[in-house]
């Protein structure tokens, strides 16, 4: 069998929220100017009141509203496919599979909570969101879920993607939502980089802080995060809850799950059920990918640090490099975040995650192997993902292991085409951070609270 599509009526019904069962608690928010925990109240601001009860909920199982049910079911359930020539070609004796989230509308695992978003706020009557995107996937995927719950979105991309993905930008436009590049003149924390470095490439953590106070100035407007926050990875978990089932109809159990990680959420959405497992005594490895040019998880600090440049959010406990870091422009955009997602940086803590980097090139040469055998050509962030699936199934060969490998097929690759060009022409190079750049950054937050 190389693939199990589940029926529509297989979508599961509720959301995995892994919070009642992890070992020890997530460190909870904090407030910088007082430095004690936050509350609903104080979010309330930018956020609707469904999505902050969610976010720090322990309840296990949360219900997955009709309205987004009769969205999801326009591409979910995704398949789950065994990439069987990238096996062969490989020589390895593990079983390989992905599960394709590259299927829906704006191509990646973005909208499972894009959709989910714009559905809680327009129920909470709200007309506007306003949002960062890095490569245009987050974009794009909530410029189609505002289109179909009927509200206005400002994007603020990352200019350097802005300038390399001109097509997201177009998709973005085709939606319905309004698109600059960040830093913009729009906001203060724009016009201030673009006052101390008007060449500036932009980081999700400028762009962070534009829509962010874009939100806060206006009453009609809500703020709306693609990665990092517990809801955004809660809706996500559609995915692994999925690809149990499907495991299950192909009779077998995966040994080793991927993905690559920005804020952590296609990564959390395929491995959060898993973990659980895990917590319960299956054994399994679970592995996370980002990319050497920014290297949080590998080479983060464990601290509270804000989550955008201009330190308009709160204190999150998570793997850091600092706010004020802006990565290299690597082609894998949405990979460029300063932070992790504080459960993503918990359960490496507690040592339930592996992390691991990569660099630009290895993950472009296996980008390309994966298009000439299995045919679909992955997003940059995805190619992270599966230089480690590559790297596991050369372990497999060496010790003689049948494991089976599955990794989140994060989003396909053809608005990014432009990388594919500059990695053809040899025009893309590897990034070897020093230490120093990152002592920098990290002088800066040395002083906030210890989580
Ligand atoms: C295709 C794809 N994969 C992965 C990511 C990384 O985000 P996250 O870690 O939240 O999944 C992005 C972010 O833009 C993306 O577009």
């Amino acid at each position: 069998m190389k693939r199990i599509t589940l029926s529509e009526q297989e979508l599961p019904r509720t959301w995995y929220n892994i919070a009642p069962d992890l070992p020890e608690p997530l460190k909870p928010p904090l407030n910088p100017a007082t430095g004690e925990p936050i509350g609903p109240e104080q979010l309330a601001a930018i956020f609707p009141m469904p999505l902050l009860e969610q976010e720090m909920s322990q309840e296990r199982e949360i219900a997955i509203p009709e309205e987004i049910l009769d969205v999801y079911a326009m591409w979910r359930p995704t398949p789950l496919i065994r990439a069987e020539r990238l096996e062969k070609h490989l020589g390895t004796p593990a079983k390989i599979f992905y599960k394709h989230e590259g299927v829906s509308p704006p191509g990646s695992h973005k909208p499972n909570t894009a959709v989910a978003q714009a559905y809680y706020n327009k129920i909470s009557g709200i007309k506007r969101l306003a949002t960062e995107t890095g490569a245009g996937q987050w974009g794009s995927a909530l410029a189609f879920g505002c289109c179909l719950f009927g509200l206005d979105l400002k994007v603020y991309m990352v200019r350097v993607s802005y300038e390399q993905k001109p097509y997201r930008r177009s998709l973005i436009q085709t939606w319905g939502g309004e698109i600059v590049p960040s830093p913009s003149p729009d906001t203060p924390a724009g016009r201030q980089v673009l006052k101390d470095v008007p060449d500036s490439p932009g980081s999700l953590g400028i762009a962070i802080s534009e829509a962010v106070q874009d939100a806060v100035h206006r009453d009609d407007t809500n703020y709306s995060l693609g990665s990092v926050l517990n809801h955004v990875l809660l809706h996500q978990t559609v995915i692994g809850l999925e690809t149990q089932r499907q495991f299950k109809e192909f009779g077998l159990e995966p040994d080793v799950v991927i993905g690559c990680v920005g804020g952590g959420s296609n990564f959390a959405g395929l491995a959060l059920p898993y973990v659980r497992e895990k917590i319960g005594g299956k054994q399994l490895r679970m592995i996370a990918v980002e990319p050497e040019a920014c290297p949080t998880i590998t080479r983060g600090h464990y601290h509270y640090d804000f989550g955008d440049m201009a330190q308009t959010t709160p204190l999150l406990a998570m793997h850091t490099l600092g706010h004020s870091f802006v990565p290299p422009g690597i082609h894998a955009c949405g990979l460029r975040y300063h932070g992790m997602a504080q459960l993503v940086s918990h359960l490496v803590r507690l040592g339930l995650v592996e992390p691991r980097a990569c660099q630009q090139l290895e993950c472009f040469e296996a980008a390309v192997t994966f298009a000439r055998t299995e045919g679909i050509v992955p997003a940059p962030e995805t190619s992270h993902a599966i230089q480690a699936v590559f790297a596991e199934a050369e372990r497999c060969k060496r010790e003689g292991k049948e494991e089976t490998i599955v990794f989140n097929f994060s989003g396909h690759g053809f608005f990014d085409m432009s990388a594919y060009d500059d990695y053809f022409a040899k025009k893309l190079s590897d990034y070897a951070l020093p230490e120093g750049d990152l002592e920098k950054a990290w002088d800066e937050i040395r002083d906030l609270p210890k989580p």
